[in-house]
Formats: C-alpha cells, sequence, structure tokens
C-alpha cells in the first residue's frame, strides 16, 4: 500500500471478513470462518436464516442450491437435512464435508476469541431468537447484528440495547451527497448508542461521506471489497471498515485519519 505524507496518522483498518474468505475457502462455512480468523480478521460476517424446524443457520441465499449440494429453501429444509449437505464440495474437493453451520456453533467456536461476529438478519422475525442464543452463550459484547431491514435494527437494539446493531444500505441510496448524509443523519438520530454502525455498498461509498461519518464517531462498514486498487483508494481516503471477500490483503494495512 501507498506511502503516507509526513505527519500522517495512521490505524489499521477494522477488517470484516465477508462470509469468511470466499476468495479462498468455501463461503459461510467453519474453513472459511476459522481462515478469516487466522489471517487476524478483526470480524467474521455471516448471514443467519432459519430452518423449517425453528434452527437458525448459516446461509446467504434463501435456498440452498448455489452453496451446496442440494436443493430448496433454508425456510423448507429441516435442520437435519440441512446439515446432510455438503457446503464445501462445489468450492472445491478440498472442503468436501463442510456442513452448513448453525448460528450456536459459531458462536460457541469464536466465545472469548479476538474477533467479532458481524450477524446479518437474513429473515424477519428471528430477532427474538437470535439475541437470546448470543445471550445464552454470554456474548452480548462479541457481536454486531446488522440487517437492511430498519424495523429489524430497532427491534433488536429494543429488545438488547447492549448488543450493537448495524443498518445496511445499498439499493434505493441517494445518489447525491446530500442525500446520503440525510440517509446517515437517520441512523445517527436513532443510534443514541456508540454501539452502532451504518453500513453501505461500496458504490455510495465517497471521502465526504466516510470523513462525515467518522467526525460524528460512528463506525461505518462496507462491501464488498473485491479490487485491490479500490481498496487501496478507498483506504487512502479514510475508510475504516471494509467488508471484504479478501481478508488476505487486508490485515497489515494501514488508513489514514
Ligand atoms: O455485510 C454486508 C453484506 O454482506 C451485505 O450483502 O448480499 O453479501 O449479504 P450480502
Ligand atoms: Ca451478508
Amino acid at each position: 500500500f501507498s506511502q503516507y505524507p509526513e505527519n500522517t496518522i495512521v490505524q489499521r483498518p477494522i477488517v470484516a471478513a465477508h462470509r469468511g474468505v470466499p476468495s479462498l475457502a468455501p463461503e459461510n462455512t467453519m474453513a472459511g470462518y476459522d481462515l478469516a480468523y487466522e489471517l487476524g480478521a478483526d470480524m467474521i460476517e455471516t448471514d443467519l436464516q432459519r430452518t423449517k424446524d425453528g434452527h437458525l443457520v448459516i446461509m446467504h441465499d434463501y435456498t440452498v442450491d448455489r452453496t451446496t449440494n442440494g436443493t430448496g429453501a433454508v425456510s423448507s429444509l429441516t435442520l437435519e437435512e440441512i446439515r446432510q449437505l455438503d457446503a464445501g464440495i462445489k468450492f472445491g474437493p478440498e472442503f468436501e464435508g463442510e456442513k452448513v453451520p448453525t448460528f450456536r456453533e459459531i458462536l460457541q467456536a469464536y466465545k472469548g476469541k479476538d474477533v467479532v461476529l458481524l450477524v446479518e438478519l437474513k429473515a424477519t422475525g428471528i430477532e427474538e431468537q437470535v439475541i437470546e442464543e448470543i445471550e445464552q452463550e454470554g456474548m452480548t459484547n462479541q457481536v454486531l447484528i446488522q440487517s437492511f431491514n430498519l424495523s429489524s435494527v430497532v427491534k433488536s437494539h429494543e429488545l438488547k440495547p447492549e448488543i450493537g446493531v448495524g443498518y445496511l444500505f445499498s439499493s434505493g441510496v441517494p445518489s447525491t451527497t446530500e442525500g446520503k448524509l440525510k440517509n446517515a443523519q437517520q441512523m445517527l438520530n436513532y443510534a443514541s448508542t456508540v454501539n452502532a454502525t451504518l453500513n453501505s455498498s461500496y458504490g455510495s461509498l465517497s471521502k465526504e461521506f466516510i470523513t462525515y461519518m467518522r467526525q460524528r464517531g460512528m463506525t461505518s462498514l462496507h462491501w464488498t471489497f473485491r479490487n485491490e486498487q479500490a481498496l487501496e483508494k478507498q483506504l487512502l481516503d479514510g475508510l475504516i471498515g471494509p467488508i471484504t471477500d479478501y481478508t488476505q490483503w487486508l490485515t497489515d494495512a494501514p488508513i489514514r485519519l
């Protein structure tokens, strides 16, 4: 990464490993999460849904078709059916046998370790159960719940204010900087807690937006970085929290404040 002018304050970015490290291992599997942890990710990002029989499992898509050897909607399959699927074989034979993780499994795997779980709710109506499992594992200070659904974010926050929350936005992001700042202000008004983040897609980023958030003490995370040059530019502009498929690029990269 580039050299910085003299007297520039630099710090490491907060690196969020998007679905693990999908550039090197199958997404949303223990193999991918463990690799993210070994590479030094600060956060591991996961996607949460509920099975037909009420268990919380990790899956990005609403069906298991793309990432496993099975078919069908997560919500139409039981935990037992989902656990029989192979979530690694499509990525490569060396990952054959990887299972679809349960939420409980990842909580227990990283409990007390130096990493935060960035838990995205991909379904509504699961907030209570998610929080209950987090509390049962004593991990309220090690998890951040995020969602594209603002009601879900608000509900999670109201159920357990100690748990950090993040509001995701991408589609419908205002194209003007003024519009983006207004969007940010709405979240800032809501988030009287410091444990709140406003997380936006890469395309909605600008130096002004990053600076605005930082000046208000609010962390913002942004996805999904898959291009090294673009990432370097955004880090030079002060990006604090990249959510990336390439944790391996980032764990010793500085950002400028
Ligand atoms: O962390 C935010 C990002 O994961 C949202 O997009 O589609 O990858 O879940 P998606
Ligand atoms: Ca996600």
